[in-house]
């Protein structure tokens, strides 16, 4: 996919770009640091799956081009670690992608576990804000950058459980936020919101939900939207090449939805059935 969308434009997009990218082991992540590599940046692959970062990093070329080093998110030496690798490896940051996340079973209000909920919290919120604050720190004197955090469409309507809907949500304000305070530094911060993706994280959407949607007409719809399926990772890659080139130089503190319309069911889909 990289290469067909390099033919098209016949130019590479991020030639001199620095990024790193959180939860690059894998999906999303994994997928987009491809696409950055074959349009010429150099890239971090921040993640706590060691091996298969490691193989992604030399998959990619290696040292010169891509290097991997273990990333907890929801801990921020680890988070500034990997920004200062940026620097010391490759020369600065110009790129930020927070895309690191997990998925903890969802579960009936009540019944709410504050331990499963502090995690999510570490990963999908404090892990980002962390990335931003990091970013900032080393792209403020470059006097450029883009920050980009993964939401979802859980960012804007429920999603598969209280914790994932909630700290979704709370990356839009985020994003803004960042979009705000560092305008005057030529850096831009953006939102992308994926709908359905092919990707591992599938696997932990918890059971009653997957039934919810199962049972109603959203999966057929989902086949006669402008998507016709589930989408693959390149489609939020190729949305993170935009945001991450000087394409999008004019927009900031904005959200991408990559959903197939899926926001755009009338109705709710969920009680269809
Ligand atoms: N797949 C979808 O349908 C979908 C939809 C909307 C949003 N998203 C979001 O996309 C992002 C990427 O998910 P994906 O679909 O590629 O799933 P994935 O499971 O393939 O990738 C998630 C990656 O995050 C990493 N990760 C988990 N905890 C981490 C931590 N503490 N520190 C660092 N890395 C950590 C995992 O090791 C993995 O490599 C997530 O933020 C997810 O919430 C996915």
């Amino acid at each position: 996919m990289a290469t067909i969308a390099r033919a098209v434009t016949g130019a590479l997009r991020l030639q001199g770009k620095v990024a790193v990218i959180t939860g690059a082991a894998s999906g999303i992540g994994e997928e987009t640091a491809k696409t950055f590599v074959a349009h010429g940046a150099k890239v971090i692959i921040a993640d706590i799956q060691d091996a298969a970062g490691e193989k992604l990093a030399r998959e990619l070329g290696g040292p010169d081009t891509a290097r991997f080093i273990h990333c907890d998110v929801s801990q921020e030496e680890d988070v500034a670690a990997a920004v200062d690798l940026s620097v010391s490896a490759y020369g600065g940051l110009h790129v930020m992608f927070n895309n690191a996340g997990v998925l903890v079973p969802g579960c009936p209000l009540e019944e709410t576990s504050m331990v499963e909920f502090d995690r999510s919290y570490g990963v999908l919120l404090k892990g980002a804000v962390m990335g931003v604050k990091h970013a900032a720190r080393v792209m403020k004197p470059m006097q450029t950058g883009s920050i980009i955090t993964t939401a979802s469409v859980a960012a804007h309507i429920a999603g598969p459980s209280m914790a994932y809907t909630t700290l979704k949500h709370a990356l839009l304000g985020l994003t803004r936020y960042a979009a705000w305070e560092l305008r005057d530094f030529n850096i831009r911060a953006n939102t992308i919101s994926p709908g359905a993706i092919c990707t591992p994280i599938m696997k932990d959407v918890p059971k009653f939900f997957l039934e919810q949607m199962q049972a109603s007409s959203f999966f057929p719809k989902m086949k006669t939207s402008v998507s016709h399926k589930i989408a693959g990772p390149d489609s939020i890659a190729n949305a993170a090449l935009f945001l991450a080139s000087d394409d999008s130089a004019y927009v900031s503190g904005e959200d991408l939805a990559v959903d197939g319309s899926h926001m755009l069911q009338p109705g709710d889909p969920l009680r269809e059935a």
